[in-house]
C-alpha cells in the first residue's frame, strides 16, 4: 500500500494578506516517479513573503497558484526513489516541492543540491537558499556599495535583510536598518553588525531618518516598499542605488497603492532604481553558496532560523510573517516520525 501524501492546498484567495483559513488539507496517495523523475520526501518547507504574491492577482512573475492546487513552495527534501540518472536516493535537494510530504519532480524543479558538509540541511532553505543568495547578489550586483558609503536595509532583521546587513558591513560600509520592533532593533545592532537601526513603528519623519543616516543613503536595499520606502527616498544621496528586492509592506497590488512621485528625486540625484529577481540567477547558486558557507563556517556570518514543526503549521506560519513575528528565516520542519536532522 502506498504512503499517504499530506498536502496543503489553496482553498480560496486572500483579500490582501493571507490567513491560515485560505488553505486546507487534501491528502492523496503518495505519487510514483515517472521516467527521468525523482520522488522527494520533504523535510523543510519554506515560508516566504513572496507566497502572498503567488496566490494573489496582480503584478507577479508567474501565474498564481490555482485554487485547489498544492501551495507553491520551495523546500528541502531527500530523494526517496529515483528514475533519473542525475540524482541518487538519499541526497538532499532544494527546489519547488510544495507544501506536502512527497513530491514527484523533474530536473527543472531542482534549484540546488544541499551539501550536508556545509551545515544542517535546513540551511539549504535559507542562508544557502534564495535568502542568502538574494542578499549577496542583490547587494553586490545592483547595490554595488563602496567602502565608506551608507547602506540602508528594510526588513533589516529578516532572512534576507540580516545577511545584507552583515555583507555590507564586511564591505566597509556604514550600515543602517529599518525593522518592526525594538527587539529586532537590538538584534540588528548586537548580532548582525548594523551601526544603527530604527523601529519604523516609532515614526519615520525627516528627523528620525537624518538621525539614522546622517550622511544620507547611497544604497537602499528595499525589501518593504510602501510607506517605509516613501520615507527613505528623499534621503538618497547623489548617484544612489535602490535595489528593489521585495514589497513586504504592501498587502495588495490590485489596485496598486498611491505613493509620492519619485521622478524629481531620481532626476536631480541621478539615482538608479533596479528590481532584483533571484530566479534570473540560478546558475550563480553554487559559487555564491560556497562563499556564504565559508563565512558561516568560519563564524563571521550569522544566520537565524525560525523553525516550526508539523506540516499543518505552514499556513499559520505564513500569516505570522506578515505580523513580523518571525526571528530569522521562517520554515516548517516535517519529521515523518523520524528524529530531526
Ligand atoms: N527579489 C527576490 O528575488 C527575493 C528573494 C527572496 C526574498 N525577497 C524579498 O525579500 C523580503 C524579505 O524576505 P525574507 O524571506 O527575508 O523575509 P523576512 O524578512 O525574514 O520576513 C518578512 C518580514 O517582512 C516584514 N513585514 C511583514 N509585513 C510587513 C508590513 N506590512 N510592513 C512592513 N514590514 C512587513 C517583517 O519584518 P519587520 O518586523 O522588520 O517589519 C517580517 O518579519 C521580502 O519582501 C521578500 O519577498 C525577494
Amino acid at each position: 500500500m502506498s504512503a499517504v501524501n499530506r498536502r496543503i492546498v489553496l482553498d480560496h484567495r486572500p483579500a490582501g494578506t493571507p490567513e491560515a483559513g485560505n488553505f486546507r488539507r487534501d491528502d492523496q496517495p503518495a505519487p510514483e516517479p515517472g521516467e527521468g523523475q525523482i520522488l522527494l520526501r520533504n523535510h523543510y518547507l519554506s515560508i516566504d513573503p513572496a507566497q502572498r504574491g503567488w496566490i494573489s492577482p496582480g503584478v507577479n512573475f508567474a501565474e498564481p497558484v490555482a485554487v485547489g492546487d498544492v501551495m507553491r513552495s520551495l523546500a528541502v527534501g531527500a530523494v526517496a526513489a529515483t528514475r533519473s540518472a542525475k540524482y541518487s536516493v538519499g541526497e538532499y535537494l532544494y527546489g519547488w516541492f510544495g507544501w506536502q510530504d512527497y513530491c514527484v519532480a523533474g530536473e527543472p524543479q531542482v534549484i540546488a543540491r544541499v551539501q550536508p558538509a556545509q551545515g544542517p540541511v535546513s540551511l539549504g532553505l535559507g542562508l544557502y537558499g534564495i535568502s542568502g543568495v538574494t542578499a549577496y547578489l542583490g547587494l553586490t550586483e545592483i547595490g554595488r556599495p563602496r567602502a565608506g558609503e551608507t547602506v540602508l536595509v528594510s526588513t533589516a532583521a529578516g532572512a534576507v535583510g540580516s545577511v545584507v546587513g552583515q555583507l555590507a558591513r564586511r564591505l566597509g560600509c556604514r550600515v543602517a536598518g529599518l525593522t518592526g520592533s525594538d527587539d529586532k532593533v537590538r538584534q540588528c545592532l548586537a548580532e548582525y553588525g548594523y551601526h544603527a537601526a530604527l523601529n519604523y513603528r516609532s515614526g519615520l519623519d525627516a528627523a528620525a531618518m537624518n538621525a539614522l543616516c546622517p550622511q544620507g543613503i547611497d544604497v537602499f536595499f528595499d525589501n518593504a516598499s510602501g510607506e517605509i520606502a516613501d520615507a527613505v527616498w528623499p534621503h538618497m544621496n547623489l548617484r544612489g542605488r535602490v535595489v528593489q528586492c521585495g514589497t513586504a509592506a504592501v498587502a495588495c497590488w490590485d489596485p496598486a497603492p498611491l505613493a509620492p512621485r519619485r521622478e524629481r528625486i531620481m532626476l536631480t540625484r541621478r539615482l538608479r532604481h533596479e528590481g532584483f529577481m533571484i530566479f534570473d540567477h540560478l546558475e550563480r547558486f553554487p559559487a555564491v553558496i560556497a562563499q556564504l558557507a565559508r563565512w558561516h563556517q568560519e563564524g563571521t556570518l550569522v544566520f537565524h532560523e525560525d523553525i516550526e514543526t508539523g506540516l499543518d503549521r505552514a499556513p499559520a506560519a505564513l500569516a505570522a510573517i506578515f505580523r513580523g513575528e518571525n526571528r530569522g528565516k521562517k520554515m516548517v520542519r516535517i519529521t515523518h516520525g523520524t528524529r530531526a536532522l
